[in-house]
């Protein structure tokens, strides 16, 4: 495969998250997988709108709300303003980040329903029909309940308090109608047969199937994904547990009260969440050029437009039935791409859980100090173009990141810099060519940089296909001949006589620039999995961000980088992974409950920064001290905190301290707490003591007392 020459037109996404929680590492893998590409596409000169949103509508997020005390649009802009550390934190860089409840998303999902249902009839007509459905309704809610809010008893083997599709005792699938006394499990009402009114897409039209079984089948979809969807066409599961022929229409109606989108001319029914998901695809391309000035009906006309999902292997139908279908008979454009990914599990296939810690918090990760970039690195290791779960494990990762990532890569910069600065005057020499063609002046070494612009076509093509995994192994096979390059000509060696011996000098530059011209090719090939890490080898190289092109055959390594070009100063380029930073990521959380903290009391909720730099605590020193006269608790303290000025402060810590003894001690202080007025006097501050919740234990209270050498008036931070 050449290097196109037209930049190509790439539109991409991911899966619109649900608005209901904060994301959890599956979510971050999908993104970075699709990061990679992106990044990837636009080192090869394409032009990509990288887009993502919240999905926000649907009865659980409404019920999530309603539980949380907040309407849904506060709930979901809540939940909107905690992706960002996520996606920075990651390095994941979308170009926009919307919401399903953005009025764009309103618009275009009621356009192209009203699209659908208004086809021609010499196009064969509507391709929306209206028929009764009998479900069930929760009398004390006040609406009707999806098969997730029903619970009962198990028709086939009794089993209590099971789910209204399947009996998670006897495995046994069935239709919420058929449990024995069903309930809801909202109110605990028993649930009532009511008959509504609901609106279907009309996929077994022999229009869809036809259109369908074509997109479905020529190569868009990953061989193993396409075997799958084959199947959809021949048998479906009912919700009963029967099978049916052919595809089933899709109801894409709800009933109010419903957080989604109106649907037009349809007082009181709303679209079904899934019908106006992916649609939020579009609004949030649609902001992004709104913002930029940009014409959006212009953008999507394009013919040479790919558009490219990137999706779990849980939401395959939608994306690959409904969806096509909605945009094609809507006269829209359909997905070029649907990239299915696996499932990720963390450590052995162990079910994510958050109370067992076995999860992987990405957050936490963050607050350990753990790079970012390691994580990149190790699920690209992992990830293969295939649709397959894969997993993530601690001891893998360890190895993958210091033995590869460090040991091979960043290590090459690290033992060549030395001998560049310290000998070479931190230039390039002129790099002799005979080297690069297997025949190196001294020893049989092979060239690493030769290796470099052999695999180079290899690791594009890998990218490309999303076959991450390989890639890492070409570009590791890469470094693994410069470092052996690099060890065959020991530069140390020659290094000695580099003074005195001209061939052992002209050895010397030839090694340390042939692995630099190695590293460099290493750096442009890892650029789309370690954006942070490159950008630092960049200003290391004093090189133009580096971009696919640089590597176009035939290479010249004397081009690449020129002889006589200076580089940067060298700063050590990343850290090992600690082992202790991956135990305590996996450490379970710290329990809270009330019996096990000496303190008698929970810890209280999390503060920010913020919350604590407000509390202004200073060194203070306890000029004077005296007992209270009618209170046997507080003690009277005259407090210097270098302000010029004495503050005067009770303390109930009688108990504990003979006034003569605190007198001349340093203590801590809160010195901005609004004074108050006691029996006794006004007490300007308060000083900081410990002690259990319970005053009636006799566990006593403990003034604070600063290490040697604080003074009074510091600050703490
Ligand atoms: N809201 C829908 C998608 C609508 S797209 C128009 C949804 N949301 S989700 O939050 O449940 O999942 C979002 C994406 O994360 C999906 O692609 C899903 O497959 C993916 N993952 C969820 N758990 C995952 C793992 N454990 N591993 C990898 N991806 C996972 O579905
Ligand atoms: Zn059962």
């Amino acid at each position: 495969m050449s290097a196109p020459n037209v930049p190509r037109q790439l539109f991409v996404t991911t899966a619109l998250p649900y608005a209901n929680g904060n994301f959890h590492i599956g979510h971050i893998m999908e993104y970075i997988q699709a990061d990679i590409w992106v990044r990837f596409q636009r080192m090869q000169g394409s032009q990509v709108n990288f887009v993502g949103a919240d999905d926000t509508h649907g009865a659980p997020i409404m019920i999530a709300a309603e539980k949380a005390g907040k309407t849904p649009q506060q709930f979901v802009a809540d939940i909107a303003a905690g992706r960002k550390p996520y996606l920075d934190g990651f390095h994941i860089q979308f170009d926009n980040w919307h919401s399903t409840d953005a009025p764009e998303n309103h618009e275009l999902a009621r356009q192209i329903y009203r699209d659908l249902r208004d086809i021609s009839a010499e196009k064969g007509g509507s391709l929306i029909e209206v028929r009764a459905v009998e479900q069930f309704f929760d009398p004390q809610k006040n609406m009707f309940l999806p098969d997730r809010y029903i619970k009962g008893e198990c028709p086939k083997c009794h089993a209590k308090d099971q789910y209204g599709d399947n009996c998670e005792v006897c495995g046994s699938v069935y239709a919420p109608t058929d449990l024995i006394n069903p309930f809801s499990t909202l109110s605990g009402a028993k649930p009532e047969l009511k008959s509504s009114e609901h609106f279907f897409f009309k996929l077994s039209d022999p229009r869809c199937v036809e259109f369908l079984q074509k997109w479905t089948q020529d190569g868009k979809l990953q061989p193993e994904v396409a075997n799958k969807v084959k199947e959809w066409f021949s048998v479906r599961t009912n919700p009963d547990g029967t099978t049916s022929e052919g595809l089933g229409d899709w109801d894409i109606s709800r009933d109010a009260p419903y957080f989604g989108i109106e649907i037009p001319d349809a007082p009181g029914k709303y679209f079904y969440v899934w019908l106006d998901a992916p649609v939020g695809y579009l609004a949030s391309l649609k902001n992004l050029l709104d913002q930029r000035g940009e014409d959006y009906n212009a953008y999507m006309a394009n013919p040479q437009l790919e558009q490219i999902h990137f999706i779990g292997k849980d939401i395959v139908t939608f994306h690959t039935l409904f969806w096509p279908a909605m945009l094609h008979f809507s006269g829209r454009k359909t997905p070029n791409q649907v990239n299915v990914h696996g499932f990720l599990t963390v450590n052995n296939g162990e079910k994510m859980s958050k109370s067992r810690g076995t999860g992987l918090d990405p957050l936490k990760y963050l607050s350990l100090g753990m790079n970012p970039e390691w994580l990149r690195y190790y699920l690209a290791a992992k990830l293969s173009a295939r649709n397959e779960d894969i997993d993530f494990n601690a001891d893998d990762f360890l190895a993958r990141v210091n033995s590869d990532l460090i040991g091979k890569f960043v290590n090459i910069a690290s033992r060549t810099a030395p001998f560049f600065t310290k000998y070479l005057n931190n230039r390039m020499p002129e790099i002799e060519m005979t080297l690069f063609q297997g025949v190196a002046p001294i020893t049989a070494n092979t060239a690493g940089f030769a290796v470099a612009v052999q695999n180079s076509v290899s690791i594009r093509d890998a990218f490309e296909s999303r076959e991450y995994s390989k890639a890492l192994r070409l570009v590791m096979e890469v470094a693994d001949a410069l470092n052996k390059e690099f060890d065959g000509f020991k530069p140390w060696v020659l290094a000695k006589t580099a003074d005195t011996d001209p061939i052992a000098k002209k050895n010397l530059e030839q090694i340390c620039a042939s692995s630099m011209a190695g590293f460099k090719a290493l750096a442009l090939f890892l650029k789309p999995v370690l954006p942070e890490l490159i950008s630092e080898a960049e200003k290391y190289l004093n090189c133009e961000p580096l971009k696919w092109s640089d590597l176009t055959l035939p290479i010249d390594p004397n081009r690449f980088i020129p002889p006589g070009h200076k580089f940067g100063e060298f700063k050590s380029l990343m850290q090992r992974v600690i082992p202790e930073q991956l135990d305590a990521l996996f450490a379970p959380p710290a329990v809270v409950e009330e019996k096990l903290i000496p303190g008698g009391e929970p810890i209280a909720e999390t503060i920010s920064i913020d919350d604590f730099t407000k509390i202004d605590l200073r060194i203070a020193q306890i000029v004077n001290c005296e007992p209270v006269e009618g209170s046997v608790k507080l003690l009277r303290l005259t407090l210097d905190v270098g302000e010029g000025r004495m503050r005067n402060v009770f303390s109930g810590i009688a108990s504990m301290y003979q006034p003569e003894d605190l007198i001349g001690k340093l203590t801590v202080m809160v010195a901005n707490l609004a004074p108050r007025k006691m029996k006794f006097g006004v007490s300007e501050g308060m000083v900081l003591a410990a002690s259990h919740a319970d005053d009636k234990t006799d566990a006593g209270i403990y003034v604070l007392h600063p290490w040697p050498g604080a003074k009074p008036g510091l600050r703490i931070h």
